[in-house]
């Protein structure tokens, strides 16, 4: 394979918020995408959200082709050795969790093609790592597309010790063929290197809320008026998820990387306030 035009089939695993949005993405570019998880409610509910979030994209003339052309390139399935069959690439999109991602691949790798690339969304944990449970540590990248996927531009590809050239050179020309904007990561570091940023300025907002007294709506406001954010820390963590967001932070910290902690976030998600997805975050949602 010489080239992301040979590229025709791919697998995501993981159809939750990142692994819905990557599909549709995908599927919009023209790709036969299989997308797999643990049950029919999930994948239901999955394709509830992309043919929305197309929807949306149709009535502001951004698609070229009709909402249900472009869902028929979508298969679901809850059998992973059915998701990985004939793929040419596979994106894997599940939980901030090294040993679940490590399984989820070590089954992948048995029922795969070879010449397969196999790709991680994940936003902290190294790719070294991830490689190593697999055979293929050659064909093996950093893949993380921004939230949400249909709507963000940047997608960042890390490169593991073991990745080669082709396998970047392929994955960087595919990105280009999604209507994405790649940047290629060379340090394999916990985080990369837009969450290391985005959770300083985060959990550094969060410092200011719990020691200095500063108002969460304040800091928004401040953080979208002069910083020209889309959207304030608390506001972003929200829609990122809290628990997401929980588990990044310590997919970081764990591996060697330091900022302030933030209490404040633990205490919502321990009450089961996750943000956007459960109406309640540091803001409610109606
Ligand atoms: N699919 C399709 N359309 C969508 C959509 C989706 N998923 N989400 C929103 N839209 C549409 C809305 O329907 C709306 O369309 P109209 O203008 O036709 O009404 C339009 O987009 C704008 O949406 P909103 O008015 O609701 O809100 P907005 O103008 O604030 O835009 C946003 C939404 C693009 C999400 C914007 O707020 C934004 O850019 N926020 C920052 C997001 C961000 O920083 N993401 C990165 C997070 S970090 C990350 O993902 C990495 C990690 O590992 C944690």
């Amino acid at each position: 394979m010489s080239s992301s035009l040979s590229i025709r089939k791919v697998a995501v695993l993981g159809a939750g918020t990142m692994g819905h949005g990557i599909t549709e993405v995908f599927a919009i570019a023209g790709y036969e995408v299989r997308l797999m998880d643990i049950s029919d409610e999930i994948l239901r509910n999955a394709l509830n959200r992309i043919r929305d979030s197309l929807e949306r994209l149709s009535k502001r003339g951004e698609l070229k082709e009709s909402v249900d052309t472009i869902l028929s390139r979508i298969t679901t399935t809850t059998n992973i050795a059915a998701a990985v069959e004939g793929v040419d690439f596979l994106v894997e999109a599940v939980p901030e969790n090294a040993e679940l991602k490590k399984n989820i691949f070590r089954e992948a790798d048995k029922y795969a093609p070879s010449h397969a690339i196999f790709a991680s969304n994940t936003s902290t944990i190294p790719i070294t790592e991830l490689s190593e449970a697999t055979s293929r540590r050659d064909k093996f990248i950093g893949l993380h597309f921004m939230n949400p996927p249909p709507l963000m531009k940047l997608v960042e590809i890390t490169r593991g010790k073991y990745t080669s050239d082709e396998t970047v050179n392929i994955t960087v020309q595919l990105t280009r063929f999604l209507n994405k904007e790649p940047v290629v990561v060379n340090k394999d570091v916990p985080g990369f290197i837009v969450n290391r940023v985005l959770f300083r300025v985060m959990l550094e907002a969060c410092r200011e809320v719990m020691q200095e007294g500063v108002k969460i709506i304040d800091l928004d406001a401040m953080a979208r008026n002069v910083l020209g954010l889309p959207m304030g820390p608390f506001e972003l963590l929200d829609y990122i998820g809290l628990d997401t967001s929980l588990f990044i932070v310590k997919a970081m910290t764990e591996r060697g990387f330091r900022a302030h902690p933030c209490p404040l976030l633990e205490d919502l998600v321990n009450k089961g306030k996750l943000g956007v997805k459960s109406g309640e975050g540091f803001y409610k949602y109606p």
